[in-house]
């Protein structure tokens, strides 16, 4: 039974690789970005353009997935990603200059992209539905491990040039291990039973739920004919995500463009230097703030895994974005009234509330539930859609941010009060537009959701 288990934790550990290497790609380069400019003598807008060309990949590759995995399956794209992982890091390990750089983060981008639509949907079908919440949260936990080994990686490798070659290109290099692991994972990986059934190979998804199910108390065959019940529903394709699946993708796009919208990716990618241009701290201090913003963020996801079955997903939301309104709202005020010198700790600090509001809450959920709430035969294209938002928003704020902070003269309270109105927004959002799904079958949500539309029509 232990082994049983286990092995069910590793197939979930394995399927959320992706987010390893959402997490671990986009968080690198804050880190490598200065290294590079100077070994290739770049411009800054050169640089900015790196740092951005995974966003502009990513937002591609989510879209472009979606309707490919209600095709080919999630288990075979995510083997696709996993290649797309390696060849775009060995690339930008290897790369010679500004244009090859480009195309080899621009590749990375899209299998990030790719990762982050296929694996919310995979995990959600995987999962029984009393654990669906920490299963799914699985994603979001890598996302940060990955963030966290990538500051741990520029710490480690910042001026140690091993076997002659530059330190940046150990530390985007080192993503090939993951990325390996995710390659012969996904070879070993089970299709989704939902997937299966949508394709008419009924006895291949019994065979899966049987595994996936046993020394638990859910049962396989009433799942199973569940899910059939539902794969029989009228198919409208893609008319069905402007019908039934309509309220579905009005609260994907909502999600995760405030998920964006609160700022989190402004600490994620640009705290250290928002330390040393505002409060004036040494670079030399700046890499430690990172390491210490990743281990926030990390250990507070384990606590979201903990709790994200024993509470409904609006109160967890509701309660992530009155703690990031409250705490961000008071740093903007104090670094408009405060010294600069007396406003440098309590920032410090009300960051660290602010990252724990999120990374409990709107982290995990906004990835969790666009996995469980669209209906079975356009769960890919949906998460395509809402994984764009996500990623289109992430370029917003990446852009803005910096651009934001120099009209307010390097005071953070500046950039800080738009996040605190977006982080006031989610909480209306979410007592108005978002559905609970906790502890429900997809089958269910998928029922509850028609027969709202049905109601409307
Ligand atoms: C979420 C966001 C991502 C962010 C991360 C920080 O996964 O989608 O953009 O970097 O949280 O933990």
């Amino acid at each position: 039974m232990q082994t049983r288990h286990l092995s069910i934790f590793f197939i979930f550990v394995f399927g959320a690789l992706g987010g390893l290497l959402f997490g671990f790609d986009t968080g690198i380069i804050s880190g490598a970005s200065s290294l590079i400019e100077s070994d290739f003598s770049l411009n800054v807008e050169q640089t900015g353009f790196i740092t951005s060309s995974v966003l502009i990949g990513s937002s591609i590759g989510a879209l472009s997935i979606g309707s490919l995995s209600d095709k080919f399956g999630r288990k075979r794209l995510l083997l696709f990603a996993s290649i797309l992982f390696l060849m775009g890091s060995g690339l930008s390990m290897t790369a010679a200059g500004f244009v090859s750089m480009v195309v080899a983060r621009i590749i990375l981008g899209f299998a990030v992209g790719s990762a982050s639509a296929l694996t919310p949907a995979y995990l959600a079908e995987l999962a029984d539905a009393p654990h669906r919440g920490s299963l799914g949260t699985m994603f979001q936990l890598m996302i940060t491990l990955g963030i966290l080994l990538a500051y741990v990686s520029n710490l480690g490798f910042l001026h140690h040039n091993l076997l002659g070659m530059r330190d940046w290109r150990w530390m985007l290099g080192s993503a090939l291990i993951p990325a390996a692991i995710l390659f012969v994972g996904s070879l070993i990986l089970p299709e989704s039973p939902r997937f299966l059934v949508e394709k008419g190979k009924v006895s291949e998804a019994h065979d899966v739920l049987r595994g996936l199910r046993a020394n638990t108390d859910q049962d396989p065959d009433q799942e199973l004919a569940d899910i059939q019940q539902v794969a029989n529903q009228p198919k409208g394709g893609l008319k069905e995500l402007f019908t039934f699946a309509r309220p579905a993708v009005i609260v994907a796009i909502g999600l995760m463009f405030l998920q964006q919208l609160v700022g989190i990716n402004s600490v994620i990618y640009f705290l250290p230097q928002v330390f040393i241009k505002g409060f004036g701290f040494a670079e030399s201090n700046a890499i430690w703030i990172s390491v210490g913003i990743g281990i926030v963020n990390f250990v507070c996801t384990i606590l979201a895994y903990q709790i994200m079955d024993r509470f409904n997903r609006r109160t967890i939301l509701l309660f992530g974005s009155i703690v990031m309104a409250l705490a961000i709202g008071t740093l903007s005020v104090l670094n408009f009234t405060l010294s600069v010198q007396s406003a440098a700790i309590p920032t410090m600090i009300l960051i660290a509330v602010y990252i724990f509001g999120f990374a409990v809450s709107w982290g995990p959920i906004c990835w969790l539930m666009i996995g469980e709430i669209f209906p079975l035969n356009v769960r890919g294209v949906g998460n395509s859609i809402g994984s764009a938002a996500n990623w289109i928003g992430n370029f917003i704020v990446s852009q803005f941010f910096l651009v934001l902070l120099s009209i307010f003269h390097n005071n953070v309270g500046g950039p800080f009060a738009v996040f605190t109105f977006f982080a006031i927004v989610s909480i209306f959002f979410v007592i108005y537009m978002v559905p609970e799904t906790r502890g429900k079958t997809l089958e269910q949500i998928e029922m509850e959701m028609r027969n709202k539309e049905d109601v409307k029509q």
